[in-house]
């Protein structure tokens, strides 16, 4: 979604800005823009398409200065054209907004702009913030933006530039995250800790509705009252290499790489395999609370979605507590009956997600327990929620999510296993899986060293324009995400069933045309998974099967098959999206698609 950069400071801003466009890009956007004070002026440039092809075309001599604001859009008022992008600006050009989210009463703000003679140049809501902030503007910028918190509604996060305040940037945040970086005679404001990193030394996580005005050496706060408020300011710790591609070609096959070493990490981390129990002290969930929750709901959008389905699964399965897993923009669709016997949990990657956010506060309003299992602890989900499990996966780049997912699908059984010791459960399963955490890194080794039968799989399937995914039970979810990764990023249509319902409909479309990829491991479901097998291959379907070490009927099967080594059937989905993950991203690569940046799609969604 739309990410905002600011820099005032001794150096040129230009390169700051386009290095920063280009480190939130990974958000998914359409359009770009800068605006720079220079000379009693501001100077735009704003562009439709991806920053390495815009940045040549801004020229630094025009845009010289050391102050200046900058956006990557993710259309949502407007289609994506010159006019929408950002910085908007009003008719005199005194002052320059980028923003991050929406104006919920733009209409009527509008209407009463043009009712009082303004001509609006563009479809966007932000173009209201700049006359809005014009007519406040008596020198001051305080008031001005105090004046904007207190006629729009909505969620944002601004960064404004005035004409008169050659060297000044004004940060404004309700709703969507906003960080002033302070760096050595500079400050900068940016929408994410990514272009902050290496440029700054410190951050100021801005509060609700509060105002920054920031110069290159001061930073003052203030809140919605008016009055400066004492800021805490916390050093930053993201290393470089974390947002660097460490030698692969996209940021997408460095995350699936990283996958071993952050599950060694988060398990290593909070299963306590001597005394056999797991450590989930911080989540702010009793014994005795776990023990009064009749249900479970688990809400998320997209990847986090199908990790949603793993983990009712698990809590149902391992815990015992009645648990289903629901898409966050439907929660509200419907009357979800709640209260403090209900534990809700909102899985999501960045902590933004509209929809889950909007879903979590029905459930913080219906009196619920909450907990957020996220990437992101200190985001807006991460702050609603009564708690929060963080996965720890690390920046995620790539729009396509791999690692969160797997990440998710630990964090979920992490918190069944601890749900199921409250409870009671025997220790005879963690037992169990102690040694299955134990190689689960390595087994997930031993799928990306065979990257080759993934890359095969991907030549035979470049060409399809639909593909089927099957799975069953505990690899029902598996099947949803390895259809969605192929969509996202090689836009080969692909569907993803629970394998049961295959001939309730989806058999209709069995061809030798459509490639159907069928996860059939080791577990209780195999025979029922080689059933539906058996029904594709009796239609001339072309099967791919992802089917578990020495399974002497596999080859026989399937047209090819995407090996597996035999692990517990309770994590075999964190392994089984493995060769899927591979098979997405090689046949995208072969289909010459933008791998990291699929088209049409943003890596956080900060709209319903
Ligand atoms: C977007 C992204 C998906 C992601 C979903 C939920 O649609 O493109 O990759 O799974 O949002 O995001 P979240 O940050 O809540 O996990």
């Amino acid at each position: 979604m739309c990410g905002i950069i600011g820099y005032t400071g001794g150096s040129q801003a230009l390169p700051v800005l386009i290095q920063g466009i280009r480190l939130l890009s990974y958000r998914g956007y359409d359009s770009a823009g800068v605006s720079i004070w220079r000379d009693g002026s501001l100077t735009v440039r704003k562009d439709q398409g991806r920053i390495e092809d815009l940045a040549p075309r801004w020229d630094p001599k025009e845009l010289a200065g050391t102050a200046g604001i900058g956006h990557t859009r993710w259309a949502t008022h407007g289609v994506p054209n010159i006019p929408n992008a950002h910085p908007q600006f009003d008719a005199a050009r005194r002052v320059a907004v980028v923003h991050n989210g929406i104006i919920e009463n733009d209409l009527a703000l509008r209407a009463q702009l043009e009712a009082d003679g303004v001509t609006f140049a563009s479809d966007t809501d932000t173009e209201v913030f700049a006359y809005l902030f014009e007519r406040a503007f008596d020198g001051d910028p305080v008031p001005a933006a105090l004046e904007l918190l207190k006629t729009c509604h909505g969620a944002f996060a601004l960064a404004i530039q005035h004409v008169d305040l050659p060297d000044t940037l004004i940060a404004v945040r309700r709703g969507s995250p906003l960080l002033v970086g302070l760096g050595v005679r500079e400050n900068l404001i940016a929408s994410d800790m990514r272009p902050l990193v290496g440029r700054a030394d410190a951050v100021i996580e801005l509060g609700e509705d509060q105002v920054a005005i920031v110069t290159p050496d001061s930073v003052r706060v203030f809140g919605a009252d008016g009055r400066e408020v004492e800021v805490s300011t916390r050093p930053i710790d993201h290393s470089e290499r974390d947002i660097g591609k460490d030698g692969y070609p996209h940021f997408m096959l460095k995350e699936i790489h990283e996958q071993p070493d952050r599950i060694y990490e988060l398990l290593a981390s909070r299963v306590d395999a001597d005394r056999g129990v797991v450590r989930l002290d911080d989540i702010g969930i009793s014994d005795e609370r776990w023990r009064a929750f009749e249900r479970v709901d688990l809400i998320a959008c997209g990847t986090a979605f199908h990790a949603c389905l793993y983990g009712a699964y698990v809590l149902e399965g391992v815990a015992g507590i009645p648990a289903r897993a629901l898409m966050a923009h439907e929660y509200g669709e419907r009357a979800p009956r709640l209260d403090e016997n209900v534990l809700v949990i909102a899985v999501s990657q960045s902590g933004e997600t509209m929809d889950t956010k909007v879903a979590l506060q029905i459930a913080v309003d219906g009196g619920a327990h909450t907990l957020g299992v996220l990437n992101v602890r200190e985001s807006v989900i991460g702050r609603m929620a009564d708690g929060v499990l963080d996965i720890h996966a690390g920046p995620e780049i790539a729009v396509a999510s791999t690692k969160v997912y797997t990440q998710m699908l630990c964090a979920l059984l992490l918190l069944a296993l601890r749900g199921g010791q409250a409870r009671g459960a025997d220790g005879a399963l963690l037992a169990e899986l102690v040694p299955a955490f134990k190689k689960l890194p390595d087994d997930v080794r031993t799928v990306l060293a065979r990257f080759d039968q993934a890359r095969e799989a991907a030549r035979d399937v470049r060409r399809a324009s639909d593909m089927l995914f099957l799975g069953r039970g505990v690899d029902a979810g598996t099947a949803l995400e390895g259809a969605l990764k192929m969509k996202e990023i090689s836009y080969i249509h692909a569907e993803g069933y629970p394998a049961g319902e295959m001939k309730h409909g989806p058999i209709a479309l069995v061809s030798r045309e459509v490639p159907t990829v069928a996860v059939a491991t080791r577990g209780p479901t195999r025979g029922r998974m080689i059933g539906n097998v058996r029904e594709v291959r009796a239609r001339d379907g072309e099967i791919i099967l992802v089917a578990t070490d020495g399974d002497q009927d596999a080859p026989k099967l399937a047209d090819l098959v995407l090996w597996v080594p035999d692990v517990h059937p309770l994590v075999a989905p964190v392994v089984n999206v493995v060769p899927l993950q591979l098979l997405a991203y090689e046949t995208a690569r072969l289909r010459g698609c933008d791998v990291d940046q699929p088209r049409n799609l943003a890596k956080t969604v900060t709209v319903q």
